[in-house]
């Protein structure tokens, strides 16, 4: 497993092309609002609250770069689906993120959460056709797995394996920020893509 020798905040933007330099290989994290992004980087890098979580979804806003040893950074963006925020707003970080995805050339692998008590709704669908259409790496990450019981995740996996036209449910990385499940498995995923 990859030794973690040093974790910076470094940047919050909205247009990638602000990003941070020197360039270096970039994983990022998106999903639906609430469903984990921030919490999974803080359990990621064992740090409390670097990257901004709160139990009341928006809370990130922008897209927040922190660095790993100086060898890549972990990208945090802002949650979509989230039906209090305005639209104005909702299609600006819409405007950031697909910018984003589509601009960075150093982006080795975007994670698309999923919740796994909430499931996949019609907006993951959109996302995942829209990166199979661009040609952007994507993984799925199941998350807050500690929230539903070993029956209900096996459940929850064929159905994300059937929204998200998956092949298998071993698509799919279990994770979750209170128990650290899938925390191992997650790095080791993510030291293949930034070598
Ligand atoms: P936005 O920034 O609003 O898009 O949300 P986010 O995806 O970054 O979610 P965040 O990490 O802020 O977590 C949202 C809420 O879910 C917080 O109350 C977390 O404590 C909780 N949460 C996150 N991960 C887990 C998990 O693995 N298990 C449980 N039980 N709760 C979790
Ligand atoms: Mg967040």
């Amino acid at each position: 497993m990859l030794k973690i020798k040093k974790v910076t905040f470094v940047k919050s933007i909205m247009n990638w092309r602000d990003g941070p330099r020197p360039k270096l290989p970039e994983v990022a994290f998106v999903g639906r609002s609430n469903v984990g992004k921030s919490s999974l980087i803080n359990t990621l890098i064992n740090m409390k609250n670097l990257a901004r979580t709160s139990k009341r979804p928006g809370k990130t806003r922008t897209l927040n770069f922190f660095s790993v040893n100086e060898m890549f950074y972990l990208v945090d963006l802002p949650g979509y689906g989230f039906a209090k925020t305005s639209k104005k707003e909702q299609l600006a970080w819409q405007e950031a993120i697909e910018g984003y995805l589509l601009g960075s050339e150093h982006l080795r692998i975007l994670y698309v959460l999923i919740d796994c008590k909430v499931g996949v709704k019609n907006n993951d669908v959109q996302l995942v056709e829209w990166l199979r259409f661009k040609s952007v790496p994507f993984q799925i990450i199941a998350t807050k797995i500690d929230r539903i019981s070993k029956s209900a995740r096996a459940m929850q996996a064929i159905k994300i394996v059937k929204m998200l036209e998956l092949a298998d449910k071993s698509d799919i990385i279990f994770f979750s920020a209170k128990t650290r499940v899938g925390k191992g498995a997650l790095w080791g995923d993510i030291s293949r893509r930034v070598k």
